[in-house]
């Protein structure tokens, strides 16, 4: 594709004037949200979200998600009734996304969808996103702003590193503060279709136990090896090897530490930003283990894809 300038903006009123102007264009614009920095484009305009795929180098049959304010504007998209409307009402905004039957009339470009007969809708919470979506005032497509198979971003920096060029602009609001993908729940049976960044007992206290993702009911973006740096990823290490780097949890000698306090949920928000650190130093990483509750589900998962034998 042709470079184009991105240029950087200030998450203040002229930044999301300019923001708005783009997404009505037809453009691209990364946006942080409170989970990572999306992609964002209008959902209803089928040459901006092939962009998005084209920026992100991203196979076309995985579908995005759409991002909305609120849950009326959900509605206008998606049949969101019984516990997936139960859902919605506790922990929207936040980082939850329904897959739920499209709505007749949703004007949305089937490219979104990747032809399936759902959607993944999310309302997040992160101020600028809502900034953004309220100035629009549309529906927008935006799936984690990396290349694709490569490390989600939790700052406009690692945005800029990975799309600098394939983007019109990056609006910077600093770090994200859950810095894990948004949880993804779907419905009949309503199911864990990805373990993010709402720990899966705080779904099952409001809507009961979820079934796994299995062969059947699955999210089509869940490849194994995704998530991937470029370095060699061991896991479950309690110390690293010669010419390794340890990314440690928990009180002990490491390079990074994703938390001295073994607290997961400050874990979770430097997942991503001290993968991106590690793998700058181009030697193999090893990883100490991440207790497998509470968000270190989400986080093994991710670690999980990292360490999968690339393709
Ligand atoms: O936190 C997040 O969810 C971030 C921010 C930017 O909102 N977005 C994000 O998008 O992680 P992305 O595109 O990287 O992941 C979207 C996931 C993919 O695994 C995709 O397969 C799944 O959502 N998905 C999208 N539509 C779906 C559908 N109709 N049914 C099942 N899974 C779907
Ligand atoms: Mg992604």
């Amino acid at each position: 594709m042709p470079k184009i300038e991105t240029a950087l903006l200030a998450p203040d009123a002229a930044g999301i004037a300019e923001a708005e102007r783009l997404l009505g264009a037809g453009g691209l614009v990364s946006f942080p949200t409170e989970t990572v920095y999306g992609l964002g484009g209008d959902a209803r305009n089928g040459t901006a979200v092939a962009h998005i795929f084209e920026a992100k180098g991203r196979p076309s049959f995985n579908p995005l998600i759409v991002h909305v304010p609120d849950f009326d504007a959900a509605l206008r998209y998606a049949d969101l009734s019984g516990p997936l409307e139960t859902l919605a009402h506790r922990f929207w905004p936040g980082p939850l996304t329904l897959v739920a039957p499209l709505k007749q009339g949703h004007g949305l470009s089937p490219l979104v969808t990747a032809g399936l007969e759902t959607l993944a809708i999310r309302v997040p919470s992160h101020p600028v996103a809502q900034d953004v979506l309220r100035a629009f005032g549309g529906p927008v497509a935006a799936p984690s702003a990396n290349p694709s198979g490569r490390i989600s971003p939790t700052t406009a920096a690692h945005v800029m590193a990975g799309l600098d060029g394939r983007v019109d602009a990056v609006l910077d609001a600093g770090a994200c503060t859950v810095g894990l993908e948004s949880t993804i729940v779907g419905s009949d049976p309503l199911a864990l279709l990805r373990p993010g960044g709402l720990a899966r007992e705080d779904i099952e206290a409001i809507a009961g136990p979820l079934a796994d993702a299995g062969d059947s009911i699955t999210a089509p973006g869940q490849m194994l090896s995704h998530y991937a740096p470029d370095a060699v990823v061991r896991l479950n290490a309690n110390c690293a090897n010669a010419g390794e780097v340890l990314l440690g949890f928990g009180p002990m000698q490491s390079d990074l530490n994703l938390s001295v306090a073994g607290d997961l949920v400050e874990a979770a928000a430097n997942l991503f930003g001290h993968l991106h650190k590690l793998d700058a130093m181009g030697q193999p990483i090893a990883v100490a283990p991440i207790p497998n509750c509470g968000l270190g589900q989400a986080i093994n998962d991710r670690l999980r894809r990292a360490a999968a034998p690339r393709g």
